[in-house]
Formats: structure tokens, sequence, C-alpha cells
């Protein structure tokens, strides 16, 4: 009997999990992704090509493994469908190795027009959504309203549709949302509706499983199983900088609700942390660099949002949010990314406390929204080359490895590997993988 390895980001998202996800494929046999929707855009490079996934787990480059979209997760069609059509362009056909849970939720136009409709009404207090109707969604699934999946295949779908979509026009209205406004991608609601009819007619083409009987089975029968997560910790519903989260658990716990597996069959914990910190959207964001450095982290990091295109806010690397990252989830391996995008950087910091009103803690506070943070900054000095062409981990530079070094003895978390590329291939393990 085998266990659920667990791949996740331990910060506000955008780690770099579609990358490390698609290197560590060859060594599992399913793929699955257990919670978030088309909100995430993981990005994967190889041979020169750049691929963004949004709702597909980043298994689906490697033809003989399985990708299971779990019952946590939410799916949008006509994203679904583009998503789809995109992997097809390059070859992939996703139908023969993408199991869909009958139990995931539908994201309706609807929901994508209420998110908008939230934000508009938070005013200056607006989250900054990716807008894909995940809150709304989420809400319904927790509101015991929502449509699945499994649903779409129902005599009364559309009756039970209309009926939701109803509800979500009057809650727009309320909002005093301007409907008639409202479009995506260029289309008004109701010429959006009809292509998101249609594309259910693709969802049709899938195998529609119980994925969690499916998991369970394969691990029984001694396969191995990556759990791939969106978002990051410090977005999670629960312990994220609540209110500017995620609706969704997107920490190890959320596994298992998520495909519905025993917490005794979570295995190996593999959280990504990028060298230094991003985040889009709104939010407390204590390592915020509104300078010259914080503007070279986004041009050389390229930091600019997978899914909406926003430029990401940049930062040093934050030890206090990443501790509690590693508590929660239990992470077992660390993976850095991005460290090459300090390259030419002489010193380079790392948080390493908070100081809140003079009283130094290592702790996120309640107040995390409320309350001035004032970073307590250690420096390194900077490696100061390319780390082109290496392929080892320990012929990286003395002052790159001190300062990974720094990582694992802060987080008390092994280093398990360093990604030095945005290629496949530029990922350096500091040892075996086991
Ligand atoms: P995800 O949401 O966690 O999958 O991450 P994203 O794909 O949203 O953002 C990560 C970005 O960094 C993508 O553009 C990747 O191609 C890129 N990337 C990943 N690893 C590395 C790395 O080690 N170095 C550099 N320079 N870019 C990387
Ligand atoms: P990946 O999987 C970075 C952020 C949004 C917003 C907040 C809520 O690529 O790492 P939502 O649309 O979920 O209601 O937005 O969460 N957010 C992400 N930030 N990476 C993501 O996913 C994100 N998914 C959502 O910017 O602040
Ligand atoms: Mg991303």
């Amino acid at each position: 009997m085998s266990k659920v390895d667990v791949l996740l980001g331990l910060q506000w998202g955008d780690e770099g999990k579609g990358k490390i996800v698609d290197v560590l494929t060859p060594g599992y046999d399913v793929i699955a992704r257990f919670q978030g929707g088309p909100n995430a855009g993981h990005t994967i490079e190889f041979n020169g090509i750049k691929h963004v996934l949004h709702i597909i787990p980043s298994g689906i480059f490697h033809e003989d493994k399985l990708n299971v979209i779990g019952n946590g997760v939410l799916i949008e069609p006509n994203i679904f469908k583009i998503e789809v059509e995109a992997l097809k362009q390059k070859g992939v056909d996703a139908t023969k190795n993408l199991f869909i849970s009958k139990k995931a939720h539908l994201i309706l136009p609807s929901h994508r027009l209420l998110d908008a409709a939230n934000e508009q009404a938070k005013g200056n207090a607006k989250i900054g959504s990716t807008l894909k109707g995940i809150g709304p969604a989420y809400t319904d699934k927790i509101a015991r309203v929502g449509l699945r999946i499994g649903d779409i295949t129902a005599f009364d779908f559309r009756e039970k549709y209309e009926l939701l979509k109803c509800q979500h026009l009057q809650t727009a209205h309320t909002l005093n949302f301007d409907i008639a406004s409202f479009t995506i991608d260029g289309m008004g609601i109701d010429e959006y509706e009809k292509k998101w009819l249609d594309s259910l007619n693709l969802l049709k083409q899938f195998r529609l499983i119980s994925s969690e009987y499916f998991i369970n089975q394969c691990l029984d029968e001694g396969k191995k199983v990556l759990a791939e997560g969106a978002q990051g910790s410090m977005l999670d519903i629960d312990f994220g900088s609540y209110p500017f989260v995620t609706s969704s658990s997107t920490i190890t716990a959320g596994v298992c609700s998520g495909l519905g597996v025993a917490p005794s069959r979570i295995g190996r914990v593999m959280g990504i942390s990028k060298a230094y910190c991003t985040r889009v959207g709104a939010g407390p964001f204590p390592t915020e660099l509104f300078d010259e450095t914080g503007r070279l982290l986004c041009d050389l990091g390229h930091e600019y949002g997978a899914t909406t295109g926003r430029p990401r806010r940049c930062g040093w690397i934050d030890i206090p949010a990443l501790r509690y990252a590693c508590m929660l989830n239990g992470v077992t391996d660390l993976f850095v990314t991005k460290p090459d995008v300090m390259n030419d950087f002489e010193e380079i910091k790392m948080c390493v406390d908070y100081d809140i009103d003079g009283h130094r803690t290592n702790e996120i506070p309640f107040e995390f929204n409320e309350v001035e943070i004032k970073p307590q900054l250690r420096s390194f000095p900077g490696w100061c080359q390319s780390l082109e062409g290496i392929t080892d981990y320990n012929a990286l530079p003395q002052n790159l490895l001190n300062y990974l070094d720094a990582l694992e003895i802060a987080t008390g978390v092994p280093v398990l590997a360093v990604s030095i590329s945005p290629d496949r291939k530029d990922v350096l393990f500091k040892k075996n993988l086991g």
C-alpha cells in the first residue's frame, strides 16, 4: 500500500508548482489536483515552449501518466475547453489520460458575474480576486446549492441551472451591479452562457469518476500518487491572511477532503518557496519592496500573473510566514525556485522576525491585516554570477549554498532541490528523491 505525496506552495501562490510537478511526474503514476480552479495558473516550460495550465493537473504532458481533477476542484467549462484545445494544438489529447471527479463543482457564468459584483461592492476593501467565480462557487458548495460535474447528465440539469442562475442574478441586482454591461472575454453574459452550455458536451467526453474510490484503489495497488496544490498556504481560507485569501483549503489538510484520502495515507509533503516572495492581489505582505529592488525582482523574475497578467508585488523571503506554512502542512522537503532572478544582486535579504509595536516575534499575528509589521532583515552577500549551465547542486556558488543552508536552518526543513530557470531541465536535486 502506498501513500499520497503532496506538492504545494508555501507562500502566496506562483512559487513554481506547475514546473516542479512536471519534473516529479516521471516518478509517479497519478497526478491529482485537490482544490482551487481556474484562479490557478501553472507554468511549464520545455523545448523552448511555454504552457500555462489552470484546471488540468501538471502531469498532463507525460502521456503514460494519469491525471485526476479531484472533488475539491472547481471547473469552469469554457476555460476547461480552451485549455483542452490548447493542449490538443500541442499534440496532447487530454481525453486519454485525464479523469474528472463527478463531485467536482461547476463554476457558472453567473458565479463569475457575482465575483465581479462582490468585488465592486467591497470598494477599496476588495480582495483582488482573479474574477473566475471561485468565491461564489465555493460559497454555493458550502451552502449546499452548488451544481456538480456528475449533475450535467441528469435530465433536470437545465432546470437546476436556471434556478441557481436566477438567484445569482437577483443577488447581483441587490448589489446594484450593472449586469447589462458585464462581459467575460468580450462577451455579454448571455452570449457567454451559450458557449458555456455547449462546453458541457466536451466535459461529457471525459471519464467522469468517483475519484475517491479510484485514488484509494491506486494506493491499494501500490501505485504512486502525487497531489498537486494550487495557490499557496498564505492564501488558505482558514490560515491565510483572511479575508485576503482564496476560498479553499490550500494546505495538506485539503488533500484529504479534496481527494477523499485519509490523513494516515499522506506521505511526503513537498513545499515550494521562491528564493524571494511575491503576492498578487490585495492583502498584507510584510516584506514587500516598493523600491528599485522590488521593481528589479518583478522585471527580472517576469512577475506577472499567469492567469490575469497583473504585475505581482515583490519582496524578500519571509521566514515567519514560511515557518508557519511548514508547520501547517507538515512539510518534509523544501523546493526553492528562482534564485537565478537575484544573480546580479550584491546583497540579498531574509526577513527572520517581525517587529510589531517594538515586540519581536516569529508568529503571524491574528491582526495580520491591521498591525504595522517591521520586517527584521538579515543580510547575505549575493553570488553575483550566472547559474546557467550548472547541473549539480554542489556546484552552485558558495554564497547561494550559504543562503539555502540558512533557509534550511530557519525553517527546520531540508532542501530537496533548487530550480534555477523556468525550464524543466534546470532542477538540481541536493539528494536522491528516494
Ligand atoms: P505556479 O502557479 O506555482 O505553478 O507558478 P507560476 O507558473 O504562476 O509562476 C512561476 C513562474 O516562474 C513561471 O513563469 C515559471 O515559468 C517561472 N519559473 C519557475 N521556476 C523558475 C526558476 O527556477 N527560475 C526562473 N527564472 N523562473 C522560474
Ligand atoms: P496559483 O495556483 C497567486 C489570489 C488572487 C486574490 C486571492 C483571491 O497559480 O499559485 P480568487 O480568485 O481565488 O478569489 O482570488 O487569491 N490568487 C492567487 N495568487 N497564485 C494563484 O494561483 C492564485 N489564485 C488566487 O490574486 O488575491
Ligand atoms: Mg500561478
